[in-house]
């Protein structure tokens, strides 16, 4: 059955993004080579993108996961431009719709794969709306004090995960993790 996965990568002290969206140190930790990041890209037919995600990637153009994945993409937005989202060549689909109908459209267009979330807004999200599988992340050996954690709310209880497993890969350790149903 395929699965709606939250696949990001995360300070040790709980940071996706540095202050002011600081990204450098994503790129420059050594992930190792292969391993949970290529197998996520070939399980992977549709991506789920946040839109402050969507403009950190507009300003860097690497492409999602550095070009790797050029499949369909779907940035929610909300009042998005006229014009689609281009990455690396590759169009894709703003929506702004609620949390179930975009991950809906998602699923549509894996055609069966898995569906990836990029972005800790939108990964929560789906979590709440009891949508989310599973959880990946590749801790990186830095901590960065503050910027955007990845996972922030203030007017709910705790969220149970089930470890699955965890891996070193080059300079990272990486966790995966089941979610726990949400609501009774
Ligand atoms: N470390 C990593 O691997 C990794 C991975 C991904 C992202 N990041 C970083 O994380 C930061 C962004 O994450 P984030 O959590 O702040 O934001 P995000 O999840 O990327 O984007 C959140 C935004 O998406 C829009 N949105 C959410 N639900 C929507 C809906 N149902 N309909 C329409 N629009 C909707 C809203 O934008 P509007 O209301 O403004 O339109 C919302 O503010 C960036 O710095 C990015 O580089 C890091």
């Amino acid at each position: 059955m395929e699965k709606l996965l939250w696949h990001t990568m995360m300070s040790l002290d709980g940071f996706v993004a540095g202050p002011d969206d600081g990204m450098d140190w994503v790129f420059e930790v050594d992930g190792g080579s292969g391993g949970t990041a290529a197998e996520v890209v070939s399980s992977t037919g549709a991506l789920l993108v946040g839109r402050r995600t969507q403009d950190v990637e507009d300003r860097r153009q690497p492409g999602f996961y550095g070009g790797a994945f050029r499949g369909p993409f779907f940035v929610l937005r909300h009042d998005p431009p006229a014009d689609p989202p281009v990455v690396k060549g590759v169009t894709g689909r703003f929506l702004d719709v609620p949390i179930v109908e975009a991950v809906e459209i998602a699923r549509q267009a894996a055609g069966g794969a898995d569906v990836v979330v990029l972005g800790a807004n939108v990964a929560r999200r789906c979590l709440e709306a009891d949508l989310l599988d599973e959880v990946i992340v590749h801790v990186a050996p830095i901590l960065l004090g503050d910027g955007v954690r990845l996972f922030s709310r203030a007017d709910a209880g705790p969220v149970g995960l089930d470890p699955i497993a965890s891996t070193v890969e080059g300079e990272t350790t990486v966790l995966r993790y089941a979610v726990r149903v949400v609501s009774p």
